[in-house]
């Protein structure tokens, strides 16, 4: 499953159910990714461009940082993801950010950035580091250039405490289908050598997962919510949802709260570097 651009094709559903979840999972994330952009020196007044903005919730968390003097340009080749972004954008009154359809790599979405962001994105590509040479030409020099990416590693079994799980099992099936489906799996801590191989200067990194347990945990959603939009690329790939879909999340909160587990999301890595 590979698009005429060399790319594999996207994982994950195109859905205004998708874009909604994207939303659900910006809120789980908020923290780790709010932490990221405070490092990578992000601040008000600057113009940012946010590339695989999808329903625009980076691009959102970015506008609050830059501030009305600010303003964030968001980048993506799903139309009606962006018209998701666009009609949250205009509900809260915000001029300044805007959204451009297209590849990363070849949108109009304008130069002289002082900043570039992307989350979850660059697993998507190819050649990521190729990619992220084209999004760091579109920055000024001394600006800064900031990822945040999943690691999924295979040989990583134990994502619980005690391993047995229903929730190991789940992550065990996703990763499987992104692996399958020709995605950089190990996206984190490829970024080290993406940012050098892409001519910038080796990046400060930072490894963040959500850890929990109990009934209130929100990571049984998130990754309830992981598997459903991916539902559709694992059936093609012969791969089976364990049970009803419907149901997943309450399971995987029954089963842990039951073992008294802890269970943890996969590395949520982030980059940052500025531009000689
Ligand atoms: C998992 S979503 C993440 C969206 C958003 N960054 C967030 O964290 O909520 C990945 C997004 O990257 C976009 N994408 C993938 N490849 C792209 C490319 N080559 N150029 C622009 N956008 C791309 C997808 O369309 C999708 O909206």
């Amino acid at each position: 499953m590979v698009n005429p651009s060399g790319d594999p094709a996207y994982a994950l559903a195109r859905s205004q159910e998708e874009y909604e979840r994207l939303g659900r999972q910006a809120a789980f994330l908020h923290g780790t990714t709010a932490r990221l952009l405070r490092d990578a020196g992000l601040s008000a007044g600057m113009r940012v461009l946010d590339v695989g903005s999808g329903a625009g919730d980076v691009a959102l968390l970015v506008a609050g940082i830059v501030g009305p003097r600010g303003e964030v340009v968001g980048v993506d080749v799903d139309g009606a993801a962006l018209r998701t972004a666009q009609g949250r954008t205009e509900a809260l009154g915000l001029s300044n950010v805007r959204f451009v359809e297209g590849d990363l790599a070849t949108a109009e979405a304008g130069d002289g950035f002082d900043a570039a962001v992307g989350r979850l994105v660059l697993m998507y590509r190819a050649d990521p580091a190729a990619s992220l040479r084209t999004v760091a030409n579109r920055v000024r020099s001394g600006g800064v250039i900031a990822f945040q990416e999943l690691d999924l590693d295979p040989a990583i079994t134990a994502r619980s405490l005690p391993e047995e799980s229903l929730w190991n099992d789940t992550g065990r099936l996703v990763t499987e289908a992104f692996r399958r489906a020709g995605m950089q799996v190990r996206m984190g801590r490829q970024l080290f050598g993406a940012y050098v191989a892409a001519g910038l200067p080796e990046p400060a990194m930072c490894d963040e997962a959500l850890v929990g347990g109990g009934p209130g945990f929100g990571g049984y959603a998130w990754l309830a919510g992981v598997v459903g939009a991916l539902e559709p690329l694992m059936h093609k790939l012969g791969l089976d949802v364990p049970g009803e879909l419907d149901t997943l999340a309450d399971r995987l909160r029954d089963d842990a709260v039951g073992s008294g587990a802890v269970v943890w999301t996969p590395s949520f890595v982030g980059a940052h570097a500025t531009k000689p």
